[in-house]
């Protein structure tokens, strides 16, 4: 079969499509017969050997597919062959055919087609337990997305209107908050132009955000958290700007406010049913139209490189994915 190979880190014209033999699923793996491959920041990280985890070489990035079961272990009870699937793989994605342990392993709503299943796992389900597990966001509170016309940006301002929350969208240019907007943002701030804590205070009269969803970090980070609400909640998902921010930890104690870690795929392995749980959830708002992924790219297999650069270009909106059959 065919995979796409980081042999050494490095940028992401030094992976190659190579035949590499068809692996054997474990007792508690499924074989995957990869249809599409979702495409996420941390693929951008994992190649240069910056990303919490580093594979054995040579391996494929890739970390969410879609597909079709072509092979159950014995110990898998859950799922049988033939069946229409999306699972967490953490990398490993951008090839034919992957074994995955079972529990990372959802049907696919039978709506839902190969292409946005692979692009719905890694954002939805990290926004989802960003804002129902650790923001605890209520109806009618005040959400500040940064990013929000990124992969987890994006699902992020759709899970907090379908919550019931007033969402404000931040981005760097007009097309990106035209994104946002379209996703149902009530508020945009275009943060190239304006500045962030200043249009935070204005859009809520001087209180501040309630929950801030921060998948950034660098200056924008340092800008937000002095425009959030008495007993607000400080999301830090992840640091796309290169820079993890810090904080004087006064600004907590001044606004009775808190500073919450999300961790998703740990989430998912450690409370495997709270997060079946959440993504019920989405499959129903996905049927009701309330959730509407939007992929702005595919990309071949062989050109998985160039989708993974559009990411660390900072030019992709919404999601890519790689269509690898
Ligand atoms: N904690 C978790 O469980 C979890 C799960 C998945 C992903 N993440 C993290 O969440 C972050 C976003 O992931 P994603 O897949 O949604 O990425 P993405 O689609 O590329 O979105 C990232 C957004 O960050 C903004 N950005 C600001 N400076 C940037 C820079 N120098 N390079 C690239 N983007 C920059 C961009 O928006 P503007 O141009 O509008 O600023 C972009 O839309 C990453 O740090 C990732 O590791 C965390």
């Amino acid at each position: 079969m065919k995979a796409v190979l980081c042999k050494a880190f490095g940028p992401a014209e030094n992976l190659a499509l190579e035949d590499v033999p068809t692996p054997e699923p474990k007792k508690n793996e499924i074989l995957l017969s990869v249809h599409a491959a979702g495409v996420n920041f941390p693929d951008t990280l994992i190649i240069e050997g910056k990303y919490q985890f580093k594979p054995p070489f040579p391996f494929s990035p890739g970390g969410e597919a879609s597909g079709v079961v072509a092979a159950a272990g014995e110990k898998v009870s859950h799922l049988k062959v033939g069946d229409r699937v999306m699972a967490l793989t953490g990398w490993g994605s951008f090839a034919e055919q992957i074994a995955v342990a079972s529990y990372n392993v959802l049907p696919i709503p039978e709506a839902m087609d190969f292409i946005t299943a692979a692009a719905f796992s890694m954002t939805y389900g990290t926004s989802m337990h960003a804002l129902k597990q650790r923001a605890n966001l209520q109806a009618g509170e005040t959400l500040l997305v940064l990013g929000a016309s990124g992969g987890v940006g994006l699902a992020a301002v759709e899970i907090g209107k379908a919550m019931g929350a007033r969402v404000i969208a931040a981005a760097s240019s007009a097309e990106k908050l035209d994104v946002a907007k379209n996703a149902g943002a009530d508020e945009l701030i275009n943060y190239s132009e304006t500045n962030l804590k200043d249009e935070l205070k204005r859009l809520t009269n001087g209180n501040g955000v309630d929950v801030i969803y921060d998948p950034v970090g660098g200056d924008l980070f340092d800008q937000a958290v002095r425009a959030i609400a008495w007993n607000g909640r400080l999301l830090v998902v992840g640091f796309a700007s290169g820079r993890i921010p810090e904080l004087p930890v006064n600004l907590a104690l001044l606004k009775g406010a808190s500073v919450i870690g999300v961790f998703w795929g740990s989430f998912a392995q450690r409370q495997p049913q709270d997060n079946a749980a959440n993504f019920q959830q989405l499959f129903k708002w996905y049927s009701e139209g309330k959730l509407k992924p939007l992929v702005s790219k595919i990309y071949p297999l062989e050109q998985a490189g160039e989708a993974i650069d559009s990411l660390g270009q900072r030019k992709a909106v919404g999601k890519v994915v790689v269509k690898v059959r």
